[in-house]
């Protein structure tokens, strides 16, 4: 899961295709770019399909920046498969931002914070605006349905993320303590209601073809 190198901005398409084949499997790295790298990630799922995962760390104005994940396996694209590694990689930078605002090195905590910030908000932005109207449109379950719950929850654990990046701005533990038990509070159980109830729900209500679209739909948005 861990990052272990950084691929510099001025690097060739080419040459990042390259130096991505080399790596192993569950290996990660950081692709960064002056630019929106859109068509490097399209280019990615269309010559290796099923090699990688990847979710954005900074997503512009002035830089791009993103965690790029080669797969334990080549096995067909899920929902539960793609968004549930969103999850584990985002409780690690969590973590690391936690241990760094416990060690009041306040500039990497903020650092890891807004990562953070990046990546839940955009993880969030695209459950609600394309997993959940899949969800919708398979179960027919709309009003008083699981989605509803978690689209009220998600506006608690932005809440709290938000909460985590200014107190690391502040350099405030307490501050940072206190949004962090919230997000717990909201975070844990309502990943695990993803991961086993609405999640596999969508997966199995779509044929492998579907599900593999709906996928690369997620990590593109
Ligand atoms: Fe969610
Ligand atoms: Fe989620």
């Amino acid at each position: 899961m861990r990052i272990t190198e950084s691929l510099e901005p001025n690097l060739q398409d080419d040459a990042v295709l390259e130096k991505l084949l080399e790596m192993n499997p569950g290996e990660g790295i950081e692709l960064v770019r002056g630019e929106n790298p859109q068509p490097l990630l399209e280019r990615l799922l269309r010559e290796a399909p099923l090699r990688y995962d990847f979710a954005p760390l900074e997503a512009g104005p002035a830089r791009w920046r993103f965690h790029v994940h080669v797969r334990e396996e080549p096995v067909l694209r899920s929902v539960s498969r793609y968004l549930a590694w969103d999850h584990d990689r985002l409780d690690d930078i969590l973590n690391r931002a936690m241990e760094f605002g416990r060690g009041e090195q306040w500039e990497e905590a903020a650092t890891l914070a807004a990562e953070f910030r990046v990546g839940l908000f955009r993880h969030i932005e695209i459950e609600e605006a394309i997993l959940f109207k899949a969800f919708e449109e398979v179960t027919g379950m709309r009003e008083g349905g699981p989605t509803e719950v978690m689209r009220h929850e998600h506006v608690d654990i932005k809440e709290s993320v938000d909460g985590i990046l200014q107190a690391t701005v502040d350099r405030s533990l307490d501050d940072l303590e206190r949004n962090h038990a919230n997000l717990l509070g909201v975070l844990i159980e309502h990943n695990m209601k993803e991961e086993n109830i609405l999640y596999p729900l969508t997966d199995r209500s779509l044929d492998e073809f579907a599900r593999a679209r709906l996928v690369e739909d997620l990590m593109l948005h």
